[in-house]
């Protein structure tokens, strides 16, 4: 039982002065107000003491009068969240001093979480706010236990920033070790303008990708909203280089081995109903240590659909090179056509270090003669519409069995 909890909680910063600057949504109220009433018992002169944390009188001429005024107190008080947290701490304190059961730290968070409120309270009473260092991630599954839902996780360095977000590093402590993984942040710009819709799309996309199953394709550790509604969606850390920096240094049988493995990956997704839409070196990553290749941000292209037209224009232009000229000429397009046509580009970019003009092709035979088997099979890759490979399948069979 070692140290006495503090009976007011340790607030940051200036907030001991200013509070927060943001209030408790009052369905938030209630919830504190049902942890005071179980606690309460149904004394009269224990609420009377929880009225007298959160600034009241405590006097109230009978128990429904006093339970009455404990909420009153409570969502005038809920106007800033750090002076409100510091109120239902001080009462949990008193609380124990009669010897009677307290829920722990962690129930007061799961309120917090439940109702996306930025902050969190600490096991030894520090109000802490969810600042850039480190992400509250809520569950989708608002019913699981208590101490499920309360899971934090340090940022540590950035590893990049593209189209739909930001990538960080991120690390999960235990008693025993720490874990690293990968975590992506998504835009939440389409989640803004219309949330549910958005999370639903998420949901979709995300329940799609957990159904694929290969050593290609990234795994999923879990996705969900972060406390601030941020979409979130946390990997493997895969260390090693994108495919294009990777191959740069290759010999032309890894090169080949590497893409007809990419082509496994796709063709698993294409038969499962997932497209990519978005393939791009970036989005491949070679680990260093077994040389295998993992696709990323599967299924991220949905957020462009969401996109408003200005950030669509920027987000084609980043990936423009990968994209066929049906897609371009109409972004709704969706098949897994797109998906062989970058990876036709992909593969000519990673033997001769440029993009093919697929209007007019430059043969690599020209510059690699030994090559030239491999020709005819970009070409097909990056053809029209109506002549590309059919399929991520055919398109490995040729890189397997040159002609
Ligand atoms: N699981 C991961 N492990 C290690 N590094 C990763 C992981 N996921 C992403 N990254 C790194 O973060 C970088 C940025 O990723 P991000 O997907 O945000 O941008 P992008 O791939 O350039 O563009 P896009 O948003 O179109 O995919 C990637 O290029 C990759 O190097
Ligand atoms: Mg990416």
């Amino acid at each position: 039982m070692g140290e006495r909890y503090r009976t007011s909680l340790k607030l940051p910063g200036d907030s001991k002065f200013d509070g927060l600057g943001y209030g408790l949504p009052i369905s938030a109220v209630h919830d504190f107000y049902d942890v005071l009433e179980k606690v309460a018992g149904g004394t009269k002169g224990r609420i009377e003491s929880f009225q007298v944390a959160f600034g009241g009188t405590g006097q109230s001429s009978s128990f429904n009068w006093a339970t009455d005024d404990l909420l009153r107190n409570m969502r005038e008080r809920s106007e800033d969240v750090a002076f409100f947290m510091d109120s239902m701490w001080s009462a949990l304190r008193t609380a124990e001093d009669w010897g009677v059961q307290v829920p722990p730290h962690s129930t007061l968070n799961n309120i917090l979480k439940k109702h996306e409120v930025p902050v969190s309270v600490s096991p030894d009473g520090a109000l802490e706010t969810a600042d850039r260092d480190s992400v509250i991630i809520a569950g989708l599954d608002e019913d699981s236990s208590p101490s499920e839902l309360v899971q934090r996780l340090q940022l540590g360095e950035k590893l990049g920033e593209g189209g739909y977000g930001v990538v960080f590093k991120a690390i999960r402590s235990t008693t025993i070790s720490d874990f690293e993984f990968a975590i992506k942040l998504l835009d939440p710009s389409p989640f803004v303008s219309d949330r549910s819709k958005a999370v639903k799309r998420f949901q979709r996309e995300v329940k799609a990708i957990q159904l694929l199953e290969h050593r290609v394709i990234v795994q999923y550790v879990e996705a969900g909203l972060t406390t601030e509604g941020k979409p979130y969606i946390l990997m493997p850390l895969i260390r090693g280089l994108d495919i294009r920096t990777r191959c740069a240094k290759a010999d032309f049988d890894v090169i080949v081995k590497l893409f007809s493995e990419v082509l496994g990956g796709l063709t698993h997704a294409h038969e499962n109903g997932v497209l990519h839409r978005d393939l791009k070196p970036s989005n491949i990553l070679v680990r260093k240590t077994d040389t295998q290749p993992v696709i990323l941000d599967f299924g991220s292209a949905y957020l462009l659909d969401e996109m408003s037209s200005t950030s669509l224009t920027t987000a084609v232009v980043g990936t423009l090179g990968y994209i066929p000229s049906e897609v371009l000429a109409d972004p709704k397009r969706r098949s897994a056509l797109q998906d062989i046509y970058a990876c036709g580009v992909m593969l000519y970019e990673a033997v001769l270090g440029q993009k093919p003009d697929p209007a007019n092709y430059r043969t690599i035979a020209q510059y690699r003669p030994e090559l030239s088997w491999v020709d005819p099979v970009i070409k097909d890759a990056i053809a029209g519409e109506k002549q590309r490979l059919s399929s991520a399948k055919e398109f490995a069979e040729r890189l397997r069995t040159p002609a």
